[in-house]
């Protein structure tokens, strides 16, 4: 993957009627990137990708590929494919037939058709398949066959809505791991929607984050989940405690926070670009927060009792009831040495407690 832009998203606005499906998107995204468009239902992700396509026309804004306007541009004439969310494969013809399909056009030879369909179907995985009927496929098979389908004209853009959407869990995470390697094998840039966070954490390069038509945040997995710079973005990708309060100090990279529920907290969190009096949350994940069943000797923590626990096997929820706040506060554990299973039962008093770096300030009017 280079830095170099290859689509260019310009303040991309579609309406429908009076539905904002798209309200004001710009972000760029790199030659050879698998980038995710990741957000709740109804967020305007297949609208955006539709755009790119040439299925929809924006109302305003312009789109580039390849540093080529799009607005005059027809869909067939566009560098790229798209896969949707059914595996749109043609039952009564064969597997060759259906990754060949859209080789018809350039009317080849059929020896060249044929090679190009056996790369095809080795690139997937699944040589010797060619004379399969589609309908004799599993599910995994057919959404590689219509992978492979896309991919034999080498679009230099795939665009994937929810592809994986129709597969159960333990396929779907066997696909996630093929498709990340088959894209870094063909190197054409991905854009894959998806509305699973976790789906999008694993595969992408970076991500953008979605809601009400806006491209809220754009940023690598990693930074998005430990760097998030809105509430929403902090709570969609994995799970966040909020705590609501306003700066009391701040300067030399941390700050105090007030709150009402947990009196004072501290932050050496990675968002500073606050002042005295601004409202904020402070935000923990639920794994930076350690649980004791002593009091610890220093450093500030809270008490509470535990209210409820999730036991996961290999970790647990431990939901825990803090006196004067309304929410319960999470906790994840891994259970090492069978940690976990000590929490089971209710009611024991626990201390909670958390670095001031895991403490993150958001801004308390952003969505
Ligand atoms: N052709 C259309 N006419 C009217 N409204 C539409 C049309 N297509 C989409 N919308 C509306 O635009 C909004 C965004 O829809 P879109 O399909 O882009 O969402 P999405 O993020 O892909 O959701 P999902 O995860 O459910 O697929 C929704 O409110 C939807 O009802
Ligand atoms: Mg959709």
């Amino acid at each position: 993957m280079s830095d170099e832009s290859f689509i260019s998203i310009k303040n991309i606005s579609k309406h429908f009627g009076n539905v904002r499906a798209c309200d004001d998107v710009s972000f760029d995204i790199r030659r050879g990137e698998f980038f995710a468009l990741l957000g709740p239902s109804g967020c305007g992700k297949t609208t955006l990708l539709r755009m790119l396509a040439g299925f929809e026309i924006p109302t305003m804004g312009e789109i580039f590929i390849d540093g080529q306007p799009m607005a005059a541009i027809p869909p067939y004439e566009r560098p790229v494919n798209m896969v949707f969310q059914s595996y749109a494969i043609f039952p009564h013809l064969t597997v060759a037939q259906n990754i060949g399909f859209g080789l018809r056009k350039d009317k080849l030879p059929k020896a060249e058709m044929d090679k190009k369909v056996d790369e095809a179907l080795e690139m997937i995985a699944m040589a010797g398949y060619g004379h399969r009927g589609a309908d004799e496929l599993s599910g995994g098979q057919r959404q590689r066959v219509a992978l492979a389908r896309a991919l034999i004209k080498k679009p230099k853009v795939l665009l994937l809505d929810e592809p994986l959407g129709a597969l159960d869990k333990k396929l779907r995470e066997q696909m996630q791991l093929e498709l990340r390697d088959l894209q870094r094998e063909v190197g054409i840039t991905f854009v894959f929607v998806t509305h699973d966070q976790e789906e999008a954490l694993t595969m992408s390069d970076r991500i953008a984050v979605m809601a009400a038509g806006k491209a809220l945040e754009i940023d690598s997995p990693v930074d998005l989940y430990e760097k998030p710079k809105t509430p929403f973005c902090a709570d969609f990708l994995g799970t966040m405690n909020f705590f609501e309060g306003s700066v009391d100090s701040i300067g030399g990279g941390e700050a105090v926070i007030k709150t009402a529920e947990v009196g004072s907290l501290k932050s050496k969190g990675p968002n500073m670009d606050f002042s005295t009096n601004d409202r904020v949350m402070a935000a923990i994940r639920p794994e930076n927060i350690e649980v004791a069943f002593e009091q610890p000797s220093s450093g500030s923590f809270i008490t509470g009792k535990v209210r409820a626990s999730a036991f996961l096997g290999d970790r647990a929820h431990v939901y825990i009831n803090v006196e004067g706040r309304k929410d319960p506060v999470l906790t994840a554990m891994q259970n090492m040495d069978g940690a976990a299973s000590q929490m089971s039962g209710q009611d024991h008093t626990v201390w909670l407690t958390w670095s001031d770096e895991a403490v993150i300030l958001l801004p308390q009017d952003a969505s």
